[in-house]
């Protein structure tokens, strides 16, 4: 009798101390999701401005597709302030973030950003503006990635080699343009600006450069600086390149205040494939523009955080992952609406 009280007695503490094992071992699973797992992760997103068309497709995709996965997000806006950025980029490390995706401010701040975020140990998705191959071979920890710019002004130039006259409306043998670029410093700006006339001349045409002027992918900037060209050179201007669409749809405006009809006496390119863009495209308002795939993008940005979280390393050299750019003209532009 006493016997079998005690092995009851013995038999209840075994199952207390494993039911007490059993939460321990719950609650210890909570934590670890909270720091450890993939759902309670923390991510930090650096924006180099909020206010930018395109940058604001793309950090909302980010936002998205992180918390989808329940990932714990705080995406943070630069206002365009590299200094603002490099103390955003302290405070996620003094927070603890277990990775960050940034969106380099200046590229020339690449250096600094990288040497902070490898001494602090964080895996880091860089995203937008591409550091060299060389300044990336400095962390094995870090990724790029992007499109490659010079495809996108590539792409620009063929749009305009595809129409009726390959840019030369009034026959002269040369295509005259004006060529709205982005932020200067911004390898996109520089690449785009380069290729789109480089796709003319590989293709044998002669060009003239009327203007070429800075419109900081800012729409109301490429409403001024058009306006301002198409007062001062009129229907010498056969081409309106702008090193994205924003800016193309601010031109577009100036263009239809001046009496001109984009792709009868003038043509239109931009780069993104915002939704007003899409829709001037198939309006016939806009010769065409080139997809920046931001969702694309931001689902490669988080397949690279989710691999640098599970411990991969990247070799220098193979340290930008690319999304490629699509032309968007009249006859696919339905692909890409809705
Ligand atoms: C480019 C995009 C622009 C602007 C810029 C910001 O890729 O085409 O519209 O968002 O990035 O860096």
């Amino acid at each position: 009798m006493m016997k079998k009280k005690i092995l009851a007695f013995l038999l209840a503490a075994v199952m207390v101390l494993a039911l007490v094992a059993c939460g321990g071992n719950n609650s210890g699973k909570d934590n670890d999701s909270q720091g450890g797992g993939e759902g309670g992760k923390t991510i930090g997103v650096c924006i180099y401005k909020f206010d930018d068309a395109f940058m604001t497709t793309y950090r909302n995709a980010l936002q998205e597709i992180l918390e989808g996965k329940g990932y714990s997000v705080t995406v943070v806006d630069g206002n365009n302030d590299q200094n603002k950025q490099n103390e955003q980029i302290n405070t996620f490390i003094t927070q603890g973030v277990d990775a960050l995706i940034i969106n380099p401010v200046m590229t020339s701040a690449a250096d600094q950003i990288i040497a902070t975020v490898k001494g602090a140990d964080i895996p880091t998705v860089l995203i937008n503006r591409e550091p060299t191959a060389d300044q990336m071979a400095a962390y094995d920890k870090l990724v790029y990635v992007g499109c490659d710019a010079a495809q996108s002004g590539t792409f620009q130039g063929e749009l305009i080699l595809e129409t009726a006259n390959k840019g030369d409306i009034n026959g002269d043998g040369k295509v005259s343009y004006i060529m709205i670029q982005g932020d200067p410093e911004n390898i996109d700006a520089q690449l785009r600006t380069e290729y789109s006339v480089k796709a003319l001349t590989d293709a044998g045409m002669e060009v003239e450069e009327l203007d070429l002027q800075r419109g900081d992918w800012d729409r109301e900037k490429g409403q001024t600086i058009c306006a301002n060209d198409l007062a001062q050179f009129g229907d010498q201007i056969e081409v309106v390149f702008c090193n994205n669409d924003d800016m193309a749809i601010g031109a577009l405006q100036a263009i239809q205040a001046a009496g001109r009809t984009v792709n009868e006496d003038i043509y239109l390119v931009g780069v993104d494939a915002l939704d007003a863009a899409l829709n001037e495209v198939k309006a016939g308002n806009m010769t065409g523009t080139v997809l920046n795939d931001a969702k694309g993008q931001a689902q490669g940005a988080v397949a690279e955080m989710e691999k640098l979280l599970s411990g991969t390393t990247y070799a220098s050299g193979s340290q930008s992952v690319y999304v490629d750019y699509v032309k968007v003209t009249p006859d696919n532009v339905a692909d890409f609406m809705g």
